[in-house]
């Protein structure tokens, strides 16, 4: 199994702390920090924006996934550029022209990332797949930490995977949502290679050792 990466959403961290959080996040296994951009419009939940998101990438060594939850995107990509991201997702559902959308995260210089909602069809891509560095799937619908894993994906997951190995293309499959030690190996085996795992790092006992343990998976450390 090729490796793979983790990416705690700090959604799921105490904003009372954040940063002892990240510094926990520097201190771990992790190699990204994934940040849940909600606007209330899109998905029923508000989160934080560029002035945080800014704030926690200067605390942050790891790099930044920025998980855009917000209708009209294009409003905002540079700024969340500016703030820091590496990698910028966009939904699918989210954006009317998403190839133009698409060109302009890479225009700024950052991965360009798509996410599909549990109903939306990995088919769909067909014709984006190689403008794209990442596809994220939702386990869960997106608006909230600590839902439940759809078993769905995993089919979804392994068409996808096909899709790119097909086209010999370079793309990150990540998975966001109820993802935990549970569900990892299925999910990796099923060819994803990004876990974003929120609730069940941050209010694990002891998140370092559990993102180890989630790095570990498919080694002979397991
Ligand atoms: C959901 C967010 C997820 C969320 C995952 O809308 O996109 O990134 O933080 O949280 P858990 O891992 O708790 O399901
Ligand atoms: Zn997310």
């Amino acid at each position: 199994m090729p490796t793979h990466k983790i990416a705690p959403s700090i959604l799921a961290a105490d904003f009372g702390n954040l940063e002892r959080d990240i510094s926990m996040i520097n201190q771990s296994e992790s190699d990204w920090l994934h940040i849940d951009i909600m606007d209330g419009v899109f998905v029923p939940n508000i989160s934080y924006g560029q002035a945080i998101t800014k704030r926690m990438g200067q605390l942050c060594d790891k790099p930044l996934d920025v998980h855009l939850m917000i209708m009209q995107p294009e409003r905002y990509i540079e700024q969340f550029r500016d703030a820091g991201a590496e990698v910028i997702t966009v939904h699918y559902e989210a954006c009317t022209h998403l190839h133009r959308n698409l060109q302009q995260i890479k225009a700024t210089g950052a991965k360009a990332g798509v996410a599909l909602n549990p109903h939306t069809n990995v088919e769909l891509l067909e014709d984006v797949l190689e403008d794209l560095d990442m596809v994220c799937l939702m386990s869960v619908n997106p608006g909230f930490g600590g839902q439940k894993f759809i078993y769905r994906t995993i089919n979804k997951i392994q068409k996808l995977r096909s899709m790119i190995d097909e086209r010999n293309l370079n793309v990150d499959i990540e998975i966001d949502g109820g993802v935990g030690l549970q569900n990892a190996e299925a999910i990796l085996k099923a060819g994803a290679n990004v876990l974003v795992a929120g609730s069940s790092v941050f209010k694990s006992e002891d998140p370092i050792a559990t993102v180890k343990r989630l790095k570990a998976i498919g080694s002979d450390n397991f």
